[in-house]
């Protein structure tokens, strides 16, 4: 695995991977790698063991533009000499680490990616300007690549669905994998924001993907009320845990639209505040087939 933190020398190994006729894949992290990174890598080179037809690109960047004031940028854990070894081992072949200057060498960038009205809702509402720099360090990662695919958490499904929205809008050439969420062994989705998680925290925490499901196979078994799966799951978090509820809502899977009735698939998303962590966590519950799947690569 090669690592770069230079823009000029990424683009010379991605030109030879082109030139050697290879699909070039970016999966775009903030670092301090787990599973749920680890499994997009893995899920790509499955395809492409012997390193022959896929050119896995993994950027390592904790982007400044996506952090608000009070937020977590200083503390936001690091550890590149552990990525570096999970990276390689899960197939990566270049790992893109730049520094804050190589990334924004003006200082503030003056051009920046909105992505409107989805954007105001969900995590939106409570994180003002966050999307605003994941879709401008996504649209200058996915220029300086320049990849064929690039793959994406539903973890973060607000995210997912704002890229999509932006490579939709701006004709982006890239073909997007939603890579389902990884989960520990009690349900906790993966994240790197675990680590603030104090021990009894930890514990508590698994309340949440326990009460996505309890909200999802009230769905399954009839309810079609929003309102009435939202605060069955308020109630199990709120009696179960000192976690503090940010927001918890039903919408609708495709466009993040609010439903009247589940009569759609839709999405039922969630932030809650363990001490000083945000954790979000979410489920997706079909009532038909018009959810975009994680799928298998193809050359293009
Ligand atoms: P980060 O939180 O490091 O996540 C990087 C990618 O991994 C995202 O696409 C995220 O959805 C995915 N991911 C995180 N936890 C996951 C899990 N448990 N299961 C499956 N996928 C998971 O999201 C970001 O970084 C940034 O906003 C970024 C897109 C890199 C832009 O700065």
């Amino acid at each position: 695995m090669k690592i770069t933190e230079y823009i000029a020398a990424l683009r010379e190994n991605i030109n030879e991977a082109r030139e050697q006729g290879k699909t070039v894949v970016l999966i775009p992290t903030m670092g301090f790698l787990h599973y749920g990174h680890l499994a997009m890598a893995e899920d790509a080179r499955k395809q492409d063991e012997d390193h022959e037809k896929i050119y896995i690109i993994m950027s390592i960047f904790i982007n400044p533009l996506q952090f608000g004031p009070n937020e977590d940028l200083d503390k936001y854990p690091r550890n590149l000499v552990r990525d570096s070894r999970l990276a390689h081992e899960a197939g990566v072949d270049m790992l893109f680490v730049p520094s804050v200057e190589e990334m924004y060498p003006y200082g503030e960038s003056l051009t920046t990616v909105n992505v409107s009205k989805i954007t105001d809702i969900l995590c939106g509402a409570y994180r003002t300007g966050h999307f605003q720099g994941v879709a401008t360090v996504v649209s200058k990662l996915f220029n300086i690549v320049l990849p064929d695919a690039a793959y994406f958490g539903q973890k973060d499904y607000q995210q997912f669905i704002v890229i999509q929205q932006m490579v939709k809008d701006l004709n982006i050439p890239v073909k997007l994998i939603a890579y389902p969420t990884v989960r520990e062994s009690d349900g906790l989705a993966m994240s790197s924001r675990n680590s603030y998680l104090s021990p009894e925290q930890r514990k508590q925490a698994p309340v949440l993907y326990r009460s996505l499901l309890d909200g999802a196979s009230m769905i399954a078994s009839g309810e079609n009320r929003p309102e009435v799966v939202r605060e069955r799951i308020i109630q199990r978090i709120s009696t179960e845990s000192e976690g503090k509820i940010e927001y918890v809502e039903v919408r609708k899977a495709n466009d993040l639209s609010l439903v009247q009735r589940v009569n759609c698939t839709v999405v039922i998303a969630l932030a809650v505040h363990f001490g000083s962590t945000r954790l979000i966590d979410n489920i997706i519950v079909e009532a038909q087939k018009d959810v975009e799947k994680h799928d298998e690569i193809k050359d293009s």
